[in-house]
């Protein structure tokens, strides 16, 4: 990874390759999934010059987005197969250029990244991969990011910036809780992050843990090929009612209060509740989509209920006291991204990061983008705009 490659010698470039020394550029975009490419559309828009391309060493505003996957397509190149284009609950286009409506059939880990690809070509956005950002820290006034290649992690570059959009999404903190009795298992256990395909879990019972949409679509996958009991610390959030525009506003509202209080978002499934869709609605008529509350043990075959666990309520099912499982499957959920940043010590005292919209309270110079209220396709679009906006405002000062 050599960010003065194919340039004219200027003192800038020469700098720049100095092996001890920072590479200077106005703004850093850490992620190149929906928040990230949105963001470095309207860093161009507003005339900064890509890290690369031509001219861009001696140019006064740069940006740079560093992406540690090894091709476009932020998190939805590692959707499992099954996820198609149909069940997709609607890829929002980037900003400039649509979508163009696939087959609804495709999966959505192809669809998407081929979409994104063409979008980074489409606007030169010179995305550097694969490149993981391991810490930023801030010394004498400005922010250094410290980034290596996955491929040959001694190839370090380190970059001096005075803008950081932060897009690094959720998917690589997959959320497993602890539950007593959980090393105690001798079947298999594994996070929706790491589901495949309904066959790999064919071989026994497989117990689906979780409310959210995660749960329900691989609870359904999987009553194709093998049985399965669903569990959930809250009884399903059923919405029969459209998601409308205003629907979609207060969920956003209820999210942008929680991060202006400094506390870490909630369960996405907690915001949105679960669309009754026609196949969810034939599922729970089927006795597929039927909760039980939690379990209160784990133990080695399989998942125990005492008598005194939450007793069956509305909108949960009861069940034996123990069900012998081959397989627990945790759909509970995923945390921000954000280890590199521990660093600057951001986290409040509620254990997330007070926000005002995009912005860090605590450092301006730092834009979290699809992060709470914008963790949506829609929403990354919003937030990448106005992290550059708040940048350019800051700046103005
Ligand atoms: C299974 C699933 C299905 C979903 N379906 C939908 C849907 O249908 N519609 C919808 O609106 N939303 C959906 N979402 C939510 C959706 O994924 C997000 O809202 C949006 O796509 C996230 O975009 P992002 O840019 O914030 O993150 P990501 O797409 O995760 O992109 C983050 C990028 O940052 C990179 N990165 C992370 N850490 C570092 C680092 N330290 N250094 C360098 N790079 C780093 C990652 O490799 C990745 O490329 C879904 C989520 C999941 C889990
Ligand atoms: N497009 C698609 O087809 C598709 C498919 C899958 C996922 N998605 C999207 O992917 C994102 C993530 O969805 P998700 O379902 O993985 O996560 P999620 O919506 O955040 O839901 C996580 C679930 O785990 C539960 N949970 C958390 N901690 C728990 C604990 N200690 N014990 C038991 N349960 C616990 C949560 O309960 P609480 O609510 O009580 O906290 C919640 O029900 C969402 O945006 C979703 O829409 C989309």
């Amino acid at each position: 990874m050599d960010p003065s490659q194919s340039r004219p010698e200027t003192r800038r470039s020469r700098r720049a390759r100095t092996p001890s020394g920072p590479v200077d550029v106005t703004v850093v975009v850490i992620g190149a999934g929906q928040a990230g490419l949105a963001a470095a559309y309207h860093l161009r828009k507003n005339g900064l010059v890509a890290v690369g391309e031509a001219g861009w060493a001696t140019a006064d505003e740069t940006f740079v987005v560093l992406d540690d996957a090894s091709q476009a397509g932020g998190a939805w190149q590692h959707r499992w197969p099954g996820l198609t284009m149909a069940d997709a609950h609607g890829v929002h286009d980037l900003p400039g250029m649509p979508l163009v409506a696939p087959d609804p059939g495709e999966p959505a880990a192809l669809a998407v990244p081929y979409y994104f690809a063409q979008y980074e070509e489409a606007f030169d956005l010179r995305v550097q991969r694969p490149v993981r950002v391991s810490s930023v820290s801030d010394v004498d006034g400005r922010l250094l990011v410290r980034s290596h290649s996955v491929v040959r992690p001694d190839e370090v570059v380190e970059w001096r910036t005075r803008g950081l959009i932060n897009a690094s999404g959720t998917w690589s903190k997959p959320f497993w809780p602890t539950y007593p009795g959980r090393t105690s298992f001798t079947g298999r256990q594994l996070h929706a992050h790491d589901f495949r395909l309904p066959e790999d879990l064919a071989d026994g019972h497989v117990v689906v843990v979780g409310g959210g949409t995660s749960a329900v679509q691989l609870t359904l996958a999987l009553s194709r090929v093998t049985t399965t009991t669903w569990v959930t610390r809250r009884p399903p959030a059923w919405r029969d009612v459209e998601f409308t525009p205003e629907l979609g506003r207060d969920a956003v509202a209820a999210v942008d209060a929680r991060t202006r209080a400094g506390l870490p978002p909630s369960s996405i499934v907690s915001v949105t509740g679960l669309p009754l869709t026609p196949a969810y609605r034939l599922g729970i008529t089927a006795g597929i989509l039927a909760a039980r509350p939690m379990f209160s043990l784990i133990v080695p075959s399989g998942v125990a209920w005492s008598s005194s666990s939450t007793p069956a309520a509305d909108g949960w099912v009861d069940g034996p006291a123990f069900v012998e499982a081959r397989t627990l499957l945790w759909c509970t959920g995923f945390r921000a991204s954000l280890d590199h940043l521990a660093q600057l010590r951001l986290r409040a005292p509620g254990g997330g990061i007070v926000m005002d919209g995009t912005q860090v309270v605590a450092d301006p110079r730092i834009q979290l983008v699809g992060y709470g209220p914008s963790a949506s396709t829609v929403g990354a679009n919003r937030a990448g705009r106005e992290a550059v906006h708040n940048l350019r405002t800051l700046w103005s000062r």
